[in-house]
């Protein structure tokens, strides 16, 4: 299933050609993790089967690098990859092929098509990436909540600008991110995205690890 782009959100999602997927997760969820936003991945591996369901929407998929590391609760879960970036669309389906997952190509701030109804939706290291204020780019909750089933959980993780202890490491990777525009989150406080998620949601928690909030909404 093919959906309209809308071409203005492409910078967040225009830098995950085969190439730089090919060390993201090295990058990323070895060395980042680690030294840069001073969140333990296993921590963030523990967040996701802790929310995951069945069946599962997975948004803004990467490598499928938590899909893949994740145990999920029924031993053949239904899952869907939604994504603009075809790259990220097939590596993720490539690396879970064993689930047989659905694919999506679609802007998920943009209105998103009939896709059922689903007990988990993850976005995971997506917020940053999107252009905007943390109260623009919160439209992608507006756009996923009408697709969570009765009880069911949005849950994710995202690297924030306002954590007065950001090593040196952090500080630089920020500045180079934001300056070419893979991530936007000048303005992105644990604060503003708490307002967001508490002006949408009955049940919200986040918790805080270093530059990087995980959070659940339901
Ligand atoms: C930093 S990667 C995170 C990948 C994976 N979730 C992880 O944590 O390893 C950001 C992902 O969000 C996707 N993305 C960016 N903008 C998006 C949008 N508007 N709608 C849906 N996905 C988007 C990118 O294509 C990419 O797959």
């Amino acid at each position: 299933m093919t959906v309209d782009r809308g071409a203005e959100h492409e910078a967040g999602y225009a830098a995950y050609t085969p190439w730089v997927l090919s060390f993201y997760d090295l990058l990323v969820h070895k060395v980042s993790n680690r030294f840069a936003w001073r969140c333990p991945t296993d921590l963030m591996i523990d967040h996701y089967e802790q929310h995951l369901a069945d069946p599962h929407l997975d948004v803004g998929v990467g490598t499928g690098f938590f899909l893949d590391k994740a145990r999920f609760p029924v031993p053949e879960p239904r899952v869907t990859l939604l994504d603009p970036n075809r790259h990220c669309l097939d590596s993720a389906a490539r690396r879970i092929a064993r689930y047989q997952p659905s694919k999506v190509a679609a802007d998920a701030l943009a209105p998103l098509p009939e896709l059922g109804r689903f007990g988990s939706i993850g976005l995971l290291y997506v917020l940053h990436c999107l252009p905007g204020t943390m109260a623009s780019k919160a439209v992608i909750f507006d756009r996923l909540k009408p697709l969570l089933a009765d009880g069911g959980t949005l849950f994710g993780a995202t690297i924030l600008d306002d954590d007065e202890d950001a090593n040196a490491v952090a500080r630089a990777l920020m500045g180079f991110y934001n300056r070419k525009g893979i991530f936007s989150n000048r303005e992105d406080s644990q604060q503003a995205l708490e307002l967001e998620l508490r002006r949408r949601f009955e049940r919200v928690e986040i918790s805080r690890e270093g530059c990087v909030a995980l959070f659940a909404a339901s």
